[in-house]
């Protein structure tokens, strides 16, 4: 995991190497630290914890010099701790990195053998000794970068800078996000595109495999063979506003209510509601490849293996192609079956997550076409797929993801309608009310979220407390029972399951008495009648339910204890609507207990590791 930046340029670097942090902080927050060039040497400040700690440090230190890089670590290799803090400072070179390198243990030993002094557990340490080796050997760091990175292997994103050539930062990347910017006379890097929004919107995607000598407004790209590469910078449209918290107390409590813009965005262009039709779709297949299909395979991880459940309900129910979901780190080790005739689409908010990037490669190699749904653009999975369809979201920054979540929905409803149509699943009819009813999905979901949202907050104040929680639901709302325990579990550390209803009296109602709350997801839906049940049978087990349901059902209103109706809508649409109290509902538990809502304990917004 982590996160890294670099400056080269006329300005002084630590505010900007600080800020650039912060925006990364998401992706780690175990410890942090800066080197900086200032005339005479490189200097480094680290510490534990929290980024205001380094903050501190520099404050009290005021280092001076305009070339320099920084980190925010998660932790992969030794404990939090000063010494495990990058970067690493090895004789006149200081190196960042995130990722993992897996023969550090044998490099270790060699450089031991040589009489290398190593002071800390990391595996990034081993790689500043490398470089540092060729540099005293007379190599310039690029060539010193270059023959390091021929013994390392693993995954990388790497920003050097060397004291004997303080003008220029080498970065290269290796299975580990690397965005390169570019400003009037500086240049930046960082892990992702809102670390250097507040600077440049010019950016370069670095590929696998490739360095990069950045200098006053230029980059030089290579291979790691040391072939030239052309690479034009692309003109990112995402504003710095959109990274910042906008008034709200979290960036999830933003995110949240971002949604109904959210999801404005990434149905823009896309419904055709002239010829009531999808179209514009980036998915690279054309109608003849669409009726060519013979299965789906969805892959994610996550909050997005939760959409993509729900996808194969859509893909099933709109385009009656059979689907099948799986969770993206369980699919490479069983050898799956899987080849032409089969389409993979890989979810995933960043892009980067690697067991999700492993999965669709693995798909990839026999002879699946891979359609990446993803909000990141230039991340990863989209690189590594045929094709990539984008949500657009904007920049996530709560590591519970909430609006990238309805946004993956809404790509996999636009998507199950278009094949749906092409394959002959959907007459004219059926696939224009469909658009319609989609085109009004924003406005009901505002509708929702400013409609229960201090209903929502009295219960999380109510029961709060509990320290097990259950949710309910079946078919369609099974996927949003699951994202509701996962959100609730991850940022208030509230015991939480989620569990299909039906499956329910097959062993988990042994959990429920008087103390536990259960939410049942029960909206008029093909399945209302059996989850009714379930409710009522909860009930009679003393639990404390709160039903989901829609608007104007006084037979649920009768049963439960608490209700939170939302607009009768068609099936296909219930989840996008009923996640939005349960996305509430945990951020109101985890507000009340005051644990950290946007960087929960142990979790990293980006999953960059297997
Ligand atoms: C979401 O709230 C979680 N933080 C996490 O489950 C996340 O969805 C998962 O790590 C997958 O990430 P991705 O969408 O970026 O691939």
């Amino acid at each position: 995991m982590c996160g890294i930046v670099g400056y080269v340029g006329d300005q002084q670097c630590a505010p900007i190497l600080l800020d650039g942090l912060k925006r990364l902080e998401y992706r780690g927050y175990d410890s942090a630290g800066t080197a900086i060039y200032d005339g005479a040497g490189i200097d480094v400040r680290r510490a534990v914890g929290k980024l205001r700690n380094l903050e501190k440090a520099i404050d009290e230190a005021k280092p001076q010099g305009s070339v320099g890089i920084g980190h925010t670590r998660w932790a992969t290799h030794g404990r939090p701790s000063e010494v495990n803090a990058h970067p690493h400072l090895i004789g006149d070179v200081a190196v960042v990195h995130n990722g993992i390198i897996e023969n550090h243990l044998a490099l270790r030993a060699r450089l031991v053998e040589r009489g290398a002094t190593i002071t800390s557990d990391t595996d990034t340490e081993i790689v500043a000794h490398l470089i540092d080796q060729r540099v005293r050997e007379g190599a310039d760091i690029e060539a010193a970068v270059r023959g390091a990175l021929g013994e390392v292997r693993g995954a990388y994103a790497l920003a050097v800078l060397s004291a004997k050539e303080p003008d220029r930062l080498v970065v290269a990347k290796s299975a580990s996000p690397l965005v390169l910017g570019l400003g009037e006379g500086e240049a930046f890097c960082g892990s992702d595109i809102p670390a250097l929004l507040p600077y440049t919107r010019d950016m370069i995607f670095l590929e696998d495999g490739e360095m990069a000598v950045l200098e006053r407004g230029k980059a030089t790209i290579t291979t790691l063979a040391g072939a030239a590469v052309e690479r034009a910078p692309q003109r990112i449209d995402w504003s710095p506003v959109m990274a910042e918290k906008a008034g709200f107390k979290h960036f999830m409590l933003k995110e949240i209510h971002e949604q109904p813009r959210a999801m404005e965005d990434t149905l823009r262009g896309r419904l055709d509601r002239e010829n009531g039709d999808i179209h514009g779709l980036e998915i690279g297949l054309s109608d003849e490849d669409a009726r060519g299909i013979e299965r789906v395979y969805l892959l994610a991880c996550g909050t997005s293996y939760h959409a993509a459940m729900t996808g194969r309900y859509l893909i099933e129910r709109l385009a009656k192609v059979p689907a099948t979901v799986e969770i993206a780190s369980e699919f490479r080790g069983r050898d799956p079956i899987i080849g032409p005739g089969d389409l993979v689409v890989a979810v995933s908010q960043s892009g980067e997550t690697l067991d999700t990037l492993i999965a669709a490669k693995e798909a990839k190699s026999r002879g699946a076409k891979v359609l990446a749904i993803v909000n990141v653009i230039g991340s990863a999975i989209p690189r590594a797929a045929d094709a990539a369809f984008y949500t657009h979201a904007g920049p996530e920054i709560g590591v519970a993801s909430t609006k990238c979540f309805t946004t993956q929905l809404a790509n996999l409803l636009m998507f199950s309608v278009w094949l749906g149509r092409r394959r002959g699943a959907l007459d004219a009819d059926q696939t224009r009310a469909l658009v319609e009813d989609m085109a009004r999905l924003p406005h009901l979901m505002r509708d929702v979220l400013l409609g229960t949202r201090q209903l929502v907050a009295n219960l999380a104040k109510r029961y709060n407390e509990a320290r097990d929680v259950l949710f309910l639901g079946r078919g369609m709302s099974f996927p949003i029972a699951l994202e509701g325990a996962l959100k609730l579990k991850e940022i208030s550390y509230v015991h939480a399951e989620g569990y299909a209803a039906g499956e329910m009296k097959h062993g988990p109602i042994a959990l429920i008495d008087s103390s536990v709350p259960v939410l049942v997801l029960c909206p008029k839906d093909p399945w209302y009648e059996r989850t009714l049940s379930n409710l009522q049978e909860a009930k009679a087990r003393e639990a404390m339910v709160i039903a989901i349901a829609t608007e104007g059902d006084e037979e649920v209103r009768d049963v439960a204890h608490d209700l939170v109706e939302i607009p009768e809508v068609r099936t296909e649409l219930t989840p996008f609507l009923t996640v939005l109290p349960l996305q509430l509902y945990s951020y109101y538990v985890a507000d009340f207990k005051g644990t950290d809502v946007d960087q929960p304990r142990n979790l990293a917004k980006t999953v960059t590791v297997e």
